[in-house]
């Protein structure tokens, strides 16, 4: 790595650390509050409670609409706790790091005033840190605009916070439009930019943590990234044909320290090691076809199953590994995708998203990279990545971004460290990388590089 993109790195870690999950409030019913409760002369209420069970001001269609209205305001300040805490942590680092190049700057222009020829080389060691350094100065302007917009933020829950108390001694004296108004706008321009700061481009992969080792040279495994907090169920799939038996382990934990785990039979057994769980079904290409199945494990059913049309299958169109591996079902921050190829785009990728509950294709995007010399691929925030190869001096060399319907080539190394890799796909919830490498179960973190420009707030 050359050190810039080392430094880079750092930064990036720091401003990407957070998982989305973390933004989203807990369970809002453990966390709400009254905020006040009372009776008139008649018995009749007139609260503004914000409780888990305050059916008996449901009544009051005002009341009602106060009470959805705090809810959303408190949703948005647990959200603001969330952000404000890790920008005021990174902002301290990105301040740090800010003194140091202005203070390399500084030194700079002075030897540069200076012209002695005794330090010449001092000047020219300096100057290369500089050009090193320099492209970091518009990230941390960027990044402050960032903080401070989450202050802005911040004021205005408070603002909004405050006038709905006001509310509960004075009903009827406040234009409720005017107020609901103002929590949708909020409301939006918060979720724009959470949205934003939680996607990025990717940077670079962490070297991997093997957590555990079992099953054959083929198989995937994954965790589902629309799980309840505390769900950290596990799910398993030996081998890449002719099986349909999926494991359940109980918890990351369990799957980690133990063999234990329930077994669920699929009605037809799967292709390749493209299968994703998502919201509590799997999705699968059928054995010998390009039918994708959607099995949902609650109710041990099949709730719909569809032809991807034109999708090569039974290993017209495989990674480079073979497998079966033509059908590559994967999910990122924005739903759910196939990876396949088709006669009509000449053997060359085709990523499509799918509505997850009818299977339908809502988009489709074509690319230029043949689907057998990839090694892997899997989509980040809308982004495909393709590696070029299974095993060795594996990297990240070519991304297709489904926003621009442009590609471009990048260089981001991995280490697999038992040679063959047979699937790999990352996860959203987790901001990790899963990946089945050669009998071993092995998940790396991903580093994502966002810029929120001013023009888009
Ligand atoms: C508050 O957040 C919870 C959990 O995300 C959600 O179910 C609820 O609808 C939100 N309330 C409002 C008014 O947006
Ligand atoms: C809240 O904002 C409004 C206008 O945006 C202003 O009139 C009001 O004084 C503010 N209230 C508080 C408590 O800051
Ligand atoms: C598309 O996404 C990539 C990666 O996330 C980003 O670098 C690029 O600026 C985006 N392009 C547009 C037009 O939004
Ligand atoms: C295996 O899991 C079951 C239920 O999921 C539990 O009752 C049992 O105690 C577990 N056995 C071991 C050895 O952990
Ligand atoms: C997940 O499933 C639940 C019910 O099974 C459904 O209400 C919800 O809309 C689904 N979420 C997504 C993102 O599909
Ligand atoms: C990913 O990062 C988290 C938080 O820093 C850490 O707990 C975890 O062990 C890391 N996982 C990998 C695979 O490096």
């Amino acid at each position: 790595m050359q050190p810039e993109s080392k430094l880079w790195s750092l930064v990036l870690l720091v401003l990407m650390g957070t998982e989305l999950t973390q933004v989203l409030p807990a369970n809002p019913e453990e966390s709400w509050q009254v905020y006040s409760s009372a009776q008139d002369s008649e018995g009749r209420c007139i609260c503004t409670v914000v409780a888990p069970q305050q059916a008996m001001c449901s009544r009051d269609a005002r009341t009602k609409q106060l009470r959805q209205l705090l809810e959303k305001v408190q949703n948005m300040t647990q959200s603001i706790q969330v952000l404000d805490q890790r920008t005021q942590r990174d902002l301290q680092y990105v301040e740090k790091m800010e003194v140091q190049l202005r203070g390399l700057e500084t030194k700079f222009r002075q030897v540069e005033e200076s012209h002695k020829q005794n330090i010449a080389k001092q000047y020219k060691a300096i100057k290369a840190k500089m050009e090193e350094l320099r492209p970091l100065i518009p990230v941390l302007e960027e990044y402050k605009a960032d903080a401070k917009l989450v202050m802005q933020f911040k004021a205005e829950v408070q603002n909004l916070t405050s006038v709905l108390s006001e509310l509960q001694e004075e009903m009827g004296a406040y234009d409720y439009e005017e107020l609901q108004n103002r929590v949708s706008d909020l409301e939006e321009r918060l979720r724009a930019c959470m949205q934003k700061l939680a996607c990025g481009k990717l940077t670079g992969i962490s070297d991997p943590v093997t957590i555990k080792t079992s099953g054959s040279r083929f198989g995937s495994w994954m965790t589902d990234p629309l799980a309840p907090d505390g769900d950290t169920r596990v799910w398993y799939m030996d081998g890449y044909h002719n099986n349909r038996f999926v494991r359940e382990y109980k918890s990351m934990a369990d799957f980690v320290t133990s063999d234990n785990f329930t077994s669920h039979r699929l009605p037809h057994p799967w292709s390749g090691t493209g299968q994703v769980v998502y919201n509590g079904s799997i999705y699968y290409n059928k054995f010998q076809s390009h039918i994708i199945i959607k099995f949902d494990f609650k109710t041990s059913s099949i709730s719909k199953s569809r032809p991807l049309d034109y999708a090569g299958y039974n290993n017209m169109y495989h990674y480079a590994w073979g497998g079966h591996s033509d059908i590559d079902l994967m999910v990122d921050e924005g739903g759910l995708w196939a990876v396949y190829a088709t006669n009509q785009n000449a053997g060359n990728i085709v990523i499509s998203k799918l509505n997850p509950n009818t299977l339908q294709v809502i988009k489709s995007w074509t690319t230029n990279h043949p689907k057998r010399s990839a090694g892997e691929s899997f989509i980040i925030c809308g982004t495909l990545y393709v590696t070029n190869g299974y095993t060795g001096g594996t990297k990240v060399y070519y991304a297709f971004h489904t926003n621009s319907s442009t590609y471009e080539y990048i260089d981001i190394p991995f280490q697999t460290t038992y040679s063959h890799i047979s699937m790999l796909d990352y996860n959203p919830k987790d901001r990790a990388l899963y990946a089945w490498n050669n009998g071993h179960q092995v998940l790396y973190n991903v580093t994502l590089f966002h810029v929120i420009r001013s023009d888009e707030l």
